[in-house]
């Protein structure tokens, strides 16, 4: 299986800081690297479009999508049209989403469902708090997840996992390879599925991403404050 390497933007940059980290990204990805991993990035909504239309080989995709297909939802962008634009990815659930927003796994099934029928791949995030770590309920909690978060029907075309411990994201602690490992053959099992992709993410850095990327069941990775720099970014590509 390609390694999956996929950057969270989160809500950074403009215009022209999305333009150029675009092009940087694109002219650093070798054909040794285009053979090992597929890429995707995921800048905030309204740098989408032009987003995709400067990319030459890489994916783009949203960071969410509305519970609704369309109408009266003041402020809401809908799977439909993520796909019109030509994103082919939307990331759903993940814990900002989830801590913020107040999305529930009901909610993610429901956004995954439309995403999936408007043709689009979700990356459904799910992850332990640093707390249901320490109770050891770590993989109760991502089991309940995944079964509430995943909609009827989904496939391991239309779907990637990310594995994203809430306490790893954008605070430098990465889980330790045991624990990652021991996190993926979980959920693969859970999943019952062999060709899932299933994404870790949370302080994945160059530095890290050797040994992350190198973990059994371990098919990419989804990248958050390392996406910004395009160097950073290809070295994480690199590393797989
Ligand atoms: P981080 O974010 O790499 O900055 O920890 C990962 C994510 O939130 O997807």
């Amino acid at each position: 299986m390609k390694k999956l390497i996929a950057g969270n933007w989160k809500m950074n940059g403009t215009q022209d800081s999305a333009r150029a980290l675009i092009e940087q990204i694109e002219t650093g990805i070798t054909p040794e690297i285009a053979a090992a991993c597929d890429f995707v990035i995921c800048p905030p909504f309204p740098y989408l479009s032009t987003a995709v239309k400067q990319v030459a080989t890489i994916a783009v995709g949203g960071q969410d999508c509305s519970f609704y297909n369309n109408g009266a939802y003041t402020g809401d962008v809908s799977a439909s049209m993520l796909n019109d634009i030509g994103c082919t990815y939307v990331i759903l659930g993940h814990s900002e989403r989830r801590q913020y927003f107040h999305e529930t796994d009901e909610g993610v099934a429901t956004k995954a469902a439309n995403a999936h029928a408007a043709g689009l791949i979700t990356i459904i995030c799910v992850g332990e708090t640093e707390a249901e770590r320490e109770q050891g309920r770590q993989e109760s909690v991502v089991a309940e997840q995944l079964k509430g978060s995943l909609p009827k029907g989904w496939t391991a075309e239309n779907t990637v996992i990310a594995y994203e411990p809430v306490w790893a994201i954008g605070t430098g602690k990465t889980a330790t390879a045991q624990d990652i490992a021991a996190m993926h053959a979980f959920i693969r099992t859970q999943l019952g599925s062999d060709t899932t992709r299933i994404l870790y993410g949370g302080s994945m850095k160059p530095g890290n991403a050797a040994e992350i990327l190198a973990t059994p069941n371990v098919d990419g990775g989804l990248i958050g404050g390392a996406s910004l720099k395009a160097e950073d970014f290809l070295s994480i590509a690199k590393a797989a």
